[in-house]
């Protein structure tokens, strides 16, 4: 099929209900706003332009969505949503295919079911075809009216009279339009309404009278056409949108044992048997390999973690690397710029951060490691520290392969430790130190016999 398909996205309301200064559309739900979302199924299906009408909040709506392939159309007035199409003419510039009319608050939608639309369109040839969808409290929508020759026009609940509200057939407020000839049907369309609004649903009755043919695709499931007016709408949505993502991770072999404390950003990657505990947030651009074990707590936040990792509960992952066969936590912090190799273990209370870490080196418990390389091999014992930060800048830590570093050391860098050097527990580490080299930097112990004892006696007697 070669006909054009372009998309024009309503955002321009205000939200009043979400009572948020953040416009509605910008609202998130599954880490993505909701413009964010509806943009993405538009862009699934290869239309181009895609116009966002923004009105409430434009510039804020704009810059949210910078580095996106969109042209924006300004409707500075909020006179309708007819009106709201007709502003986005202009960035048109003369298109003419189909139109595909998408609300920015309508984050629930398949794309199979617009290509269903899309299809049907084409083959009706049709001027307008929009989707209905049946609901048992059709309260607040417009009501589809149809005659012995299909669709004649939608009412608002407003302007409904009574036998028009019992119509349970409802307007999702998603349509397809044959353009440019949508705008002069439009221009025919007057604010004579209970809202003094220009209305979109009224082009269907324009679209009669100038003979023109318009169909409607009854929906099966209406809950894609949901629309977030409010914040208890905005957690519904997010958690059927976070069901379906969990479940075709399910389908592709990942196990969730409770799916619905598990949360799986929609660009997230999972390779299969990997088993995920409850409570677990996996956010943006993650990717996880095969066969790993995440456990309940963890937050991992635009990282690559390979095949057979163990994150233990608590951890913190974000922007790292992180290797086949590690083992992570419970209660670490991995932060941007750490790599792991493989075959680490970075264990509770250990900090990681611009950190290259060489195949199976260990940090066990309470420890520090910023701005530092480590080859192969390399020990680091509990509570050790880099101090990379003079107050001023940055400074490395090298450490070469097969390093033993004792508990509670301070390397103050910029400082090289040499492949297969020991560092003895406690030294504060300044200067370099060459290979196979034993460093060693704490005062003498003195023992002096018999003080403590003395010291008792002295407080028990006379002291006071
Ligand atoms: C609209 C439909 C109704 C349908 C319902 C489905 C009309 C007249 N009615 O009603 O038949 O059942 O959606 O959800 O179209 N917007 C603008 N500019 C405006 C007005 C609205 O951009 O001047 C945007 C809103 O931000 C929103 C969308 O258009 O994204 C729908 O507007 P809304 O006011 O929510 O329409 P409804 O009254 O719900
Ligand atoms: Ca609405």
């Amino acid at each position: 099929m070669s006909e054009k398909l372009a998309a024009v996205i309503l955002a321009a309301g205000q939200g009043t209900r979400m009572k948020s200064s953040l416009p509605k559309v910008l609202h998130r739900i599954v880490g993505k706003s909701l413009l964010g979302h509806v943009v993405q199924t538009a862009v699934a299906l290869d239309a181009s332009p895609i116009i966002p009408v923004v009105g409430h909040g434009a510039e804020q709506v704009r810059v949210a969505m910078a580095g996106q392939d969109l042209r924006f159309a300004l409707q500075a007035e909020q006179l309708g949503t007819g009106h709201a199409l007709l502003c986005a003419e202009d960035a048109l510039n003369g298109f003419s295919g189909d139109l595909l009319l998408l609300c920015g608050d309508v984050p629930l939608l398949h794309e199979e079911t617009l290509r269903v639309l899309i299809d049907h369109h084409r083959h009706q040839a049709a001027c307008v075809s929009m989707l209905t969808a049946t609901m048992d409290n059709p309260a607040g929508y417009g009501r589809i009216i149809r005659g012995i020759e299909g669709v004649e026009r939608i009412v608002e609940e407003k302007d409904a009279d009574e036998s028009e509200r019992q119509v349970r057939e409802i307007n999702t407020g998603i349509y397809l339009f044959r353009a440019p000839q949508v705008f002069a049907l439009l221009r025919d369309v007057d604010n004579r309404n209970v809202q003094g609004e220009y209305y979109l649903t009224d082009v269907v009755a324009a679209a009669r009278k100038a003979g023109e043919r318009v169909e409607a695709l009854l929906i099966d499931n209406a809950e894609e056409a949901m629309g977030i007016n409010d914040r208890v709408q905005l957690a519904e949505a997010g958690k059927i949108m976070r069901q379906r993502i969990n479940a075709t991770h399910q389908r592709a072999g990942v196990t969730l044992v409770d799916p619905a404390t598990t949360y799986i950003d929609p660009d997230v990657s999972i390779g299969s048997d990997t088993l995920i505990h409850p409570g677990v947030h996996l956010r943006g651009q993650t990717r996880i390999g095969s066969g790993c074990e995440i456990e309940p707590g963890a937050v991992v936040t635009d990282c690559t973690i390979g095949d057979k990792v163990h994150i233990k509960p608590g951890s913190v992952l974000s922007e790292s690397t992180v290797g086949n066969d590690c083992a992570i936590g419970p209660m670490a912090h991995l932060r941007p710029g750490t790599v792991l190799a493989g075959n680490n273990k970075i264990g509770n209370f250990v900090e990681t951060k611009k950190a290259i870490i060489g195949e199976k080196s260990q940090a066990s418990h309470l420890t520090y490691i910023g701005d530092a390389s480590l080859g192969k091999n390399v020990n680091v014992g509990c509570g050790t520290i880099t101090c990379n930060y003079d107050g001023v800048n940055k400074h490395q830590t090298t450490i070469a392969d097969d390093v033993f570093v004792g508990s509670d050391v301070q390397f103050i860098a910029p400082v090289t430790i040499g492949r297969g050097s020991l560092i003895g527990a406690g030294s504060t580490i300044t200067r370099d130190v060459p290979a196979d080299a034993l460093a060693i930097s704490r005062s003498e112990q003195k023992n002096i016999e018999g003080w403590a004892e003395k010291n008792r006696q002295k407080q028990k007697t006379g002291k006071k």
